[in-house]
């Protein structure tokens, strides 16, 4: 046990635990609160946190006490801190400490200061942002770029300025929040689709037009779904939607840099560079920043998405580091260097996966950046990635809204600079984790020692 890690020093009194709620429950329960109180009705949410947190089962609130590297330290809400093996990041690249992207982040702050000081429409820009407006056009063969203070912005930015209210959006049933709020938010219309189902998308827009063929459907996807990494058919997909007269969108946000030939995702891959109506995506997994974009063939397209979706027009402009570094990140991205960056990683996922399988644990999808371990019920995921942080083991425990309720996963991420020996580590000690979690559960009520 990693000695800075006091909250299972004592062993857990599993009665005890069971007894808090902390093991189970999931936030579906919270998210409508009845009743006048707008602020109090809030409690009993809050409720249900502390207890995970008294218990340390709230995963959410841990903070990095330095780089994102494959060794790093975290401290958890409590004040516990750990050093240990971090598969939680999403510096997929391993960029966000790299001698040149330091350097640029590092001109730009004195040259520029820190501050953007204002949105893109109102003297926000600054040469780094317009060079990477180019930069990003380039890597994905689009003509037009939009930036947007993060990639939240620009999914919800895109959405929100050109759906209508009578239009339709066809989405993917795992499409990040960030498309689905905006989807909401733009038309009651939204029709969700069985994931990567091409069936399912057929009959959904068949369906559609046979109906109304005076507006307009967005269908919307991602490269590269980061909670089963997986990807769409985008070939297929962008037909049915010319077949439908459809448009369709899709967020590279986790592919765009760590994938497909020279970083260009799951559009490269599939050859379909400058072939997808609609590209969005975000800097803060390969880019070694915070940042989002929407790239399309439409002057106007762009135009109006500036001035109609607020995320870009009403919101502080990419600070001058922020645009430096991504700057800098797509000129590795695309070199030779880049090349060698995503070889290394993908060595660093076949080993990962490898590992896990041979410790009779399951990975979903396919191999990427993000590895997904499915472990089910929630009360194993909470207790098992418990006892992997006090074992000096970093990943992502993730549940409910992320992913379907009895479906947690403990999703890890492979960054270029970690080595084969840290994942074949992480997996034995996940695979024990597990082992120990289902243990103390059956053991229940018992106490429990470690
Ligand atoms: C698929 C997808 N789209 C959009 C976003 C939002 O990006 P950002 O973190 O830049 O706001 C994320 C981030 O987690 C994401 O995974």
């Amino acid at each position: 046990m990693n000695p800075t890690s006091a909250l299972f020093a004592e062993p857990p009194m599993m009665g005890e635990l069971r007894a808090s709620g902390a093991l189970t429950g999931t936030t579906a329960q919270f998210d409508t609160p009845r009743g006048s109180g707008l602020l109090e009705r809030t409690s009993s949410f809050n409720d249900w946190r502390e207890a995970r947190t008294r218990h340390g089962m709230w995963q959410y609130a841990r903070s990095l006490e330095g780089a994102p590297l494959p060794i790093a330290s975290v401290c958890a809400e409590n004040g516990d801190k750990v050093r240990g093996i971090n598969f939680a990041s999403q510096d997929y690249l391993s960029l966000s400490m790299h001698p040149g992207v330091m350097e640029a982040a590092m001109r730009a702050l004195r040259d520029y200061g820190p501050h953007s000081a204002g949105s893109p429409v109102l003297l926000g820009n600054t040469r780094m942002s317009l060079a990477l407006e180019q930069a990003i056009s380039e890597l994905l063969q689009m003509d037009h770029v939009v930036l947007f203070p993060t990639g939240w912005g620009a999914a919800f930015g895109a959405l929100a300025a050109l759906v209508r209210r009578d239009d339709h959006v066809v989405i993917d049933a795992l499409a990040h929040m960030s498309l689905r709020q905006g989807a909401t938010v733009a038309t009651e219309n939204v029709v969700t689709v069985k994931h990567l189902n091409l069936e399912s998308l057929r009959d959904a827009l068949s369906r559609i037009r046979h109906q109304d063929t005076a507006n307009a459907i967005l269908v919307v996807t991602e490269g590269l779904f980061s909670m089963d990494s997986d990807s769409p058919d985008l070939t297929a997909s962008q037909a049915l939607c010319n077949e439908y007269n459809a448009t369709l969108l899709v967020d590279v946000a986790h592919d765009l840099g760590a994938m497909g030939p020279g970083g260009t995702g799951a559009i490269g891959t599939q050859s379909m560079l400058g072939r997808v109506d609609l590209v969005m995506g975000s800097f803060s997994k390969s880019f070694a920043s915070n940042g989002g974009f929407l790239a399309t063939h439409s002057m106007a397209v762009k135009q109006f998405v500036k001035m109609f979706g607020g995320t870009h027009m009403f919101s502080n402009a990419l600070s001058p580091v922020q645009a430096a570094v991504v700057l800098e990140a797509c000129s590795v991205i695309a070199s030779r260097e880049g090349d060698e960056l995503r070889e290394s990683l993908m060595r660093n996922v076949g080993a990962l996966r490898g590992e896990l399988a041979c410790e009779g644990l399951r990975c979903l999808g396919d191999p990427s950046p993000l590895v997904p371990v499915l472990i089910g019920p929630e009360d194993v995921s909470r207790l098992a990635g418990r006892l992997l942080f006090d074992r000096s083991v970093l990943v992502n425990q993730v549940e409910f809204p992320a992913v379907p309720i009895q479906a947690s996963r403990m999703r890890m991420q492979v960054m270029a600079d970690h080595t084969e020996r840290q994942a074949r580590h992480a997996a034995r000690k996940l695979r024990k984790a597990v082992d120990d979690a289902q243990s103390m559960l059956q053991s229940a009520p018992a106490a429990c020692p470690l």
